[in-house]
């Protein structure tokens, strides 16, 4: 079964539905520098080569050093190149996640995020970490990120690790370009987002695709099911899993991440695995639609 290969990101532009996640360009456990900068401008370098046209990331890896490698490696940006990023967020001492949420923050994220990628205008914001604190509500928060749109400092606000609820409360307040929240062949805990966002056009950038680089041996690369629905197509478990990802939904973008040119030139052509109805009922049932991460 064929899949479309491109997708629309309403007011910003269409983009092929096999992205690049950036975030695995940083050193272990998404800090500091990596080992080798130079071999991850070349994996950069190499998306772009490939016609990767969409780009996640973020100044909260490292901090700071991804987009610093994204604007090294390929500044001045290619005519039609997407850069996504993320804000509401910084990294603590312990390079943990903490929000930094209040709209004056999120306002002083996009610069830094601009000033770092060398950019006029970003292309989709991403608010993340989305939580309720005393003074801070969504709909101030969604107004900074407004005021920024009409400055044209941004063109699309999205929003990551978010409830169906609070992404229905915010296109409420102004239209949402893309959703970005964890989605795999053995994570389908936003699924009932990801119905809604289908029935809405909204895209659905799925992180974790590959199971994340926190899971050492996730099943998503090397359950026995997803092994060998790859051998009969010969091929392999991680592109399997991809191609299940964008039969799943006509909306889901795909972000897979990696250090690995390899790896880079394997998810980028995912797209060719073409999944037949019993292949698909097998990986379907591997977990049931609402069931959270493995
Ligand atoms: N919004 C959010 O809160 C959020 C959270 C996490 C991530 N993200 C975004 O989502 C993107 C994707 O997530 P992720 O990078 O954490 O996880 P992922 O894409 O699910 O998995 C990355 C892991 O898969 C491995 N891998 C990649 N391609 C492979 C292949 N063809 N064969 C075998 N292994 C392969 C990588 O190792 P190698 O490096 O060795 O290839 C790495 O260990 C991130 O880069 C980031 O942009 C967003």
């Amino acid at each position: 079964m064929t899949t479309t290969k491109v997708l629309d990101l309403p007011g910003v532009r269409r983009v092929r539905r096999i992205g690049f996640g950036a975030m695995q360009l940083a050193g272990p456990g998404v800090l500091g520098p990596p080992a080798d900068p130079a071999r991850a401008e070349a994996v950069l370098r190499r998306a772009v080569e490939l016609g990767i046209d969409h780009i996640d990331t973020s100044d909260f890896y490292g901090p700071w050093v991804v987009n610093e490698l994204i604007a090294k490696a390929l500044h001045p940006y290619p005519e039609g190149l997407v850069l996504a990023t993320k804000i509401g967020a910084y990294r603590d001492h312990h390079g943990a996640f903490a929000p930094l949420a209040h709209p004056d923050a999120l306002k002083a994220q996009v610069h830094d995020n601009l000033r770092r990628l060398h950019l006029d205008t970003l292309d989709v914001v991403y608010l993340r970490h989305i939580v309720d604190q005393p003074g801070i509500t969504l709909q101030d928060q969604l107004g900074a990120l407004v005021e920024l749109r009409e400055q044209g400092l941004l063109r699309g606000i999205g929003l990551s690790n978010v409830t169906l609820e609070q992404f229905e409360r915010a296109q409420a307040v102004t239209p949402i370009v893309a959703v970005q929240n964890a989605y795999n062949v053995f994570d389908r805990g936003s699924a009932e987002l990801l119905d809604r966002t289908a029935e809405l056009d909204v895209p659905f950038a799925a992180f974790f695709p590959l199971g994340s680089a926190f899971v050492a041996d996730s099943r998503v690369r090397g359950d026995q099911v997803v092994r060998a629905v790859a051998e009969r197509h010969d091929t392999t478990p991680a592109q399997v899993s991809l191609a299940w990802l964008l039969h799943r939904s006509p909306n889901l973008l795909l972000i897979p991440g990696t250090s690995s040119i390899e790896h880079l030139e394997a998810n980028s052509s995912a797209d060719r695995v073409e999944l037949t109805d019993s292949d698909l009922a097998e990986l379907n049932a591997l977990v049931s639609e609402g069931a959270a991460a493995e």
